[in-house]
């Protein structure tokens, strides 16, 4: 069941639990066949890309290992992140040579997949690409190439599916929009 008392401040689903399976099975289908004949490496970045990793792990075909990678911004606060990225976590495995695909949650400004992107380019994986579930392309401030995107969505501050708000609320089997004025943080 999920968490909390969320409906208060839940102003809509904006991507079902059904339309993220539908979408999940999609994009798994998609990276086994462009994989074919490959073993990947999925590098999920922590924390909000691990409800989105397990998931799409269970849609792939091809053999594949996971390891995780904790990032933080910053400064500016926790709903956006500024334009430096610090790793707070590192990788446990060498990406060498190995087939690299980064799991995440969402795309924003743009500057934490940037600056991730840089990092694991020094390390000279055979090949780097990105799945995001969600896109808020609107908002980009540096360009990033993202080659699997589950959803575009408009520029409104979401959670659940593995999305948080302060933290809490990552259960949560849809991704919702807050409605930030119906909401005041847990003590
Ligand atoms: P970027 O560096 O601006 O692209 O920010 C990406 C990070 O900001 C994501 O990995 C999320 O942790 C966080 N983020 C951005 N938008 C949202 C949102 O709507 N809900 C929850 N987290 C968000
Ligand atoms: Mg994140």
């Amino acid at each position: 069941m999920p968490s909390g008392d969320y409906q208060k401040f839940l102003k809509e689903i904006l991507v079902s639990e059904k339309d993220l399976k539908i979408r999940v099975a999609e994009l798994g289908r998609q990276i086994s066949a462009d994989y074919a004949g490959e073993k990947i490496l999925l590098v999920c970045v922590l924390r909000g890309g691990v409800m989105f990793l397990t998931d799409l792990m269970r849609h792939l075909s091809i053999p594949h290992m996971i390891d995780f990678m904790a990032l933080s911004s910053y400064g500016v606060g926790a709903r956006e992140s500024s334009g430096t990225v610090r790793i707070t976590m590192d990788l446990n495995m060498d990406i060498y040579d190995r087939h690299v695909l980064i799991v995440e949650d969402i795309v924003d400004s743009g500057r934490t997949m940037a600056s991730l992107i840089e990092v694991l380019e020094t390390r000279h994986p055979r090949s780097l690409k990105i799945c995001t579930l969600l896109d808020k392309a609107t908002r980009r401030e540096v360009d990033v190439k993202l080659d699997y995107v589950g959803f575009d969505i408009e520029d409104r501050f979401v959670f659940g599916y593995g999305l948080d708000l302060d933290e809490f609320y990552r259960d949560l089997p849809f991704v919702g929009v807050v409605d930030l004025d119906a909401y005041t943080p847990e003590e």
